[in-house]
């Protein structure tokens, strides 16, 4: 039988539930980056990183719609953004997110052994998280590190030089670090745009960090 005509067409979405759970610190963080613009909208990208530390790391469609109350917007512009950018978190993430880079000079130096290891260590696949929460696993495009092969990102840190025989080594130092890597990632990329301004406990990237990533340097 022919499929109907509006088989397609999505039924109107119900707008989200309100939350309001920025704190005055972020309320002053988000009113400082919008003060650099002629228009609030261009705070939209900061704003939902704001959003992303906020809500636990990831951006639920509450925060799509604070993002979107605060700074003058419709829910769909706001989510239209969040969207498009992989680096948002629309679904919650893990303590750490894993991305490894598999692209051409980490794959050429083994970054799918790196993977499937991985993969063996935690007892998830690509794009799953550990029963216990603890740990996604997820492949990423250039980490821009190409020199020091095989990379993964976690949060704000880099880990270069990984092999299936130091990943554990990885896991293990992860497991028993506090952070709650998302969200410190988010937290990180607030202050490169706001100097100085929170006091939320997150890391921030200096040059001294970048020069040092984290992890096995071998
Ligand atoms: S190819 Fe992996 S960091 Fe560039």
């Amino acid at each position: 039988m022919a499929e109907s005509v509006t088989s397609n067409i999505r039924e109107p979405q119900p707008t989200p539930a309100k939350e309001s759970r920025f704190s005055e610190l972020a309320i002053a963080e988000l009113e400082e980056i919008a003060s650099h613009y002629p228009e609030r909208k261009a705070a939209c990208l900061p704003g939902l990183w704001i959003a992303q530390r906020e809500y636990d790391g990831y951006l639920p469609p509450a925060a799509i719609q604070e993002v979107a109350d605060r700074l003058g917007l419709s829910y769909s512009e706001v989510e239209g953004v969040a969207t498009f950018y992989t680096m948002y978190n629309l679904r919650k993430r893990g303590r750490h997110h894993l991305e490894v880079c598999t692209c051409l000079t980490c794959a050429v130096k083994g970054a799918y052994d790196v993977v499937h290891k991985l993969e063996k260590e935690l007892g998830v696949h690509v794009g799953g998280t550990t029963a216990d929460g603890e740990f996604t696993l997820s492949e990423a495009e250039c980490l821009d590190f190409c020199g020091a092969a095989t990379v993964m990102q976690v949060g704000d840190k880099y880990f270069t030089q990984l092999t299936p025989d130091n990943v554990k080594q990885v896991i293990d130092e992860l497991r028993n670090s506090p952070d709650y890597t998302p969200a410190k990632l988010a937290d990180s990329i607030v202050k490169v745009l706001v100097p100085g301004a929170s006091a939320t406990g997150g890391g921030s990237y200096s040059a001294e960090d970048l020069k040092n990533p984290a992890g096995p340097m071998l």
